[in-house]
């Protein structure tokens, strides 16, 4: 993967073999030494390829700390059990991988932005390295991308506190390796789970880094939870807890946030602040507000409120309120939905 990589990459292709039973043409590759190595050589030239087709979204801020907040609690599940994690040792098992997943500190310097991105989203073939669960999710594996950005830099406190804090106490967080330990004790306990990236009070940790769920309907909560976990909504953020839990958890955690209350709404950070008024950005806003309280009857689209009313007054138990999410969340999923790439409860 790395330059120079043909030596590590050498045994993961002859694993390769023995598992996918390609006999014929893996015993034929194997005899030709040079054609092999020169396949691992390739690698880090194809993600260099491939990549440079990757579009990169217009105003994105790698160093936005709501976008690396996003992605941290999903590195802690999802990738720190192979590549470590500051005050997190890899284990010997994970190092008897051919090949062994690196850390991350010292590599991510070798990539551009758009090198990361085709790593994080399509994976490594040959490896254990898995693409993102969705690949209908661009601005996940972004946030993915921001949250390696700030990698190399991070002290074990600062990234126990990003991945795994919002409501444990400072024993569970503790940096130098305990954070493992931690988190199989956060697993045990779903509540605590979800309050490392929503808070226990179901309003993101103040960042605006993710969506407010305090308040929402109990039926849209559950219905929104098994969505996930049923690859019926697409998140790479969210299917894997959604599929920690029994339905019975996840209705359990959908009463606990329901009943949250939301007056302390996020205070505006980055994320939930409306950008400065740009030229234009009056109009936009009075368009918006006519959509959201009249509609455009001539362009049969209805008014938004007349199924997204306040919290606490939903007009059907599967209707979310709107007011108080964070701007990017609301922006990216009415392009989802434009793109017909969101899913849903129904
Ligand atoms: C099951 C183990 C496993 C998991 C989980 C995993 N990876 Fe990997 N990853 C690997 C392996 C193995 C490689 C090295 C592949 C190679 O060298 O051919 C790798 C390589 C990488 C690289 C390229 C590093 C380099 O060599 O320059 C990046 C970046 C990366 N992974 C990010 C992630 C992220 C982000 C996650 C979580 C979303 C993740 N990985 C989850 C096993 C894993
Ligand atoms: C690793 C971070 C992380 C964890 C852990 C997590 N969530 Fe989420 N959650 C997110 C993100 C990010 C989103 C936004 C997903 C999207 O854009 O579709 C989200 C979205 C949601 C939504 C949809 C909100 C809406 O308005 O439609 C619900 C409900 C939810 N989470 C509940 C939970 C529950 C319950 C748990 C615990 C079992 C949990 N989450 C664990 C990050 C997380
Ligand atoms: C006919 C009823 C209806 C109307 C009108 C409507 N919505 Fe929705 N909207 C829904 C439902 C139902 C959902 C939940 C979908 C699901 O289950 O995932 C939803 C979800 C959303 C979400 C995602 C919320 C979240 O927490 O994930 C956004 C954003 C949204 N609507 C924006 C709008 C906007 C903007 C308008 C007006 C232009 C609008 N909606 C008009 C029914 C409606």
């Amino acid at each position: 993967m790395t330059p120079g990589g043909p030596a590590r990459c050498l045994p993961a292709f002859r694993r390769f073999c023995a598992v996918a039973r390609w006999e014929k043409h893996c015993c034929r590759a194997e005899a030709d030494q040079k054609a092999i190595e020169s396949k691992c050589q390739l690698r880090p030239n194809a993600v260099r390829t491939q990549s440079a087709l990757v579009d990169t979204p217009a105003g994105l801020d790698l160093d936005d700390p709501a976008l690396i907040q996003r992605a941290a609690g999903h590195f802690a599940t999802s990738c720190a059990a192979c590549h470590g994690a500051p005050g997190v040792r890899q284990s010997p098992v994970v190092l008897g991988m051919t090949p062994a997943p690196p850390r991350l500190e010292d590599k991510v310097g070798h990539w551009e932005d758009k090198g990361l991105f085709w790593i994080v989203k399509h994976g490594i073939k040959y490896s254990g390295m898995p693409a993102w669960s969705t690949q209908a999710r661009d601005d996940e594996v972004w946030a993915q991308v921001a949250f390696l950005r700030a990698l190399p830099g991070m002290t074990p406190q600062a990234y126990a506190d990003l991945a795994l804090g919002g409501g444990l106490g400072d024993d569970h967080t503790k940096a130098g390796g305990q954070t493992t330990a931690a988190l199989n004790g956060i697993v045990a306990n779903a509540l605590a789970d979800c309050a490392r990236c929503h808070g226990q009070d179901g309003l993101g940790r103040g960042q605006g880094a993710f969506p407010i769920i305090a308040g929402q309907p109990e039926a849209y909560l559950y219905a929104t939870l098994r969505a996930f976990g049923l690859g019926m909504r697409q998140s790479g953020f969210m299917a894997p807890p959604a599929s920690r839990y029994s339905p019975e958890v996840l209705g359990e955690l959908a009463r606990h946030f329901a009943s949250q209350p939301v007056q302390k709404a996020a205070p505006a950070g980055p994320g939930t602040e409306p950008p400065a008024a740009a030229p234009g950005r009056k109009d936009l806003l009075a368009l918006g507000g006519r959509l959201a309280l009249e509609g455009l009857p001539a362009r049969k689209i209805p008014a938004c409120q007349s199924c997204h009313g306040q919290a606490g007054q939903a007009k059907n138990p599967f209707y979310p309120y709107l007011a108080g999410q964070p701007e990017w969340y609301l922006a990216a999923h009415l392009k989802l939905w434009k793109l017909g790439q969101r899913g849903g409860t129904v």
